[in-house]
């Protein structure tokens, strides 16, 4: 029997008693009441809930961009809220990725030279292998003619995708989103959202907050938050494009039944 470590079901990411408050206004803010969240290897997540139900809040919690005031996060095994601020920034490095509402790409360099720099941080001693895999990303996201094109020269649906490449240069294994397709138009939006859902079949663990529930009905399972607290969940399987309508029209009934 082939006998692997990362079976399913191994969570890629369990957050246990997550609370957050912020203690910058008074009365302190309060924001996340104590969420569990496991993520399967290879597994996608969305998040929704309404404005201000704490969405982000919980996606920097658990992605180290931001510390929790209570609870435990543990990624790839790795117990994050344990580490310094330096081991937790090399464990975002080569572990995860991450992707904006806006593309947040260096104006100062071309969106080939924006892909590479992330890799060569990641794997510095081999720019080669650096240099290859930048290529095989922009052309399985289809960018790779824009290469050398200014952040200005692209469309926002390019621009995204370069953002997605990005996210992926350090080979990571999990990649934390937050409204990726926000600011785009429908068209690109399911461009941007086709590119998501490839990486998430070749193995990368994706966890998206999105308002729409287009994009959240690409998800394996769906969560819903509600001040602070996950109150409800759907599971739907992994995507494929003849379900993709039955699928809008679960979450949004589902949606409806939240009040969204
Ligand atoms: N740094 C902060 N200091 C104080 N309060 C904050 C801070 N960040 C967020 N909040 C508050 O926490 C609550 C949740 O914010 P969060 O950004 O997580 O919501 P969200 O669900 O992502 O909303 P949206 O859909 O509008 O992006 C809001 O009431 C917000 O004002
Ligand atoms: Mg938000």
């Amino acid at each position: 029997m082939n006998e692997t470590i990362d079976t399913p079901g191994t969570p890629a990411l369990e957050a246990t008693g997550i609370t957050k408050t912020f203690f910058t206004t008074d009365p302190p803010a309060q924001v996340l009441n104590g969420i569990d969240l496991a993520v399967g290897v290879g597994e996608f997540v969305a998040i929704m809930g309404a404005s201000g139900s704490g969405k982000s809040t919980l996606l920097y919690a658990i992605s180290g961009m931001d510390r929790p005031t209570e609870g435990t996060v543990l990624i790839d095994g790795v117990e994050l809220t344990s580490l310094s601020d330096v081991e937790m920034a090399k464990v975002r490095l080569h572990t995860m990725g991450f992707i904006f509402q806006q593309a947040h790409l260096l104006a100062n360099l071309n969106i080939g030279d924006n892909v590479l720099l992330p890799a060569l941080k990641a794997d510095p001693d081999n720019a080669e292998a650096a240099h290859k895999r930048v290529r095989g990303l922009l052309e399985r996201f289809a960018i790779d003619h824009v290469a050398h094109h200014a952040t200005t020269e692209v469309s926002g649906g390019q621009l995204q995708r370069a953002a997605i490449c990005r996210a992926m240069a350090a080979e990571p294994s999990i990649i934390f989103a937050d409204e990726p397709t926000g600011a785009l138009n429908s068209a690109m939006s399911a461009e941007v959202m086709d590119s998501l859902t490839e990486l998430n079949r070749d193995g990368t663990s994706l966890v998206m907050v999105t308002h729409s529930g287009a994009c959240a009905s690409r998800a394996d399972r769906v969560i819903y938050l509600r001040d602070g607290l996950v109150v409800d969940e759907i599971a739907l399987g992994k995507w494929t494009p003849e379900a993709a309508q039955d699928r809008e029209l679960t979450i949004s009934s589902w949606l409806a039944g939240q009040g969204f």
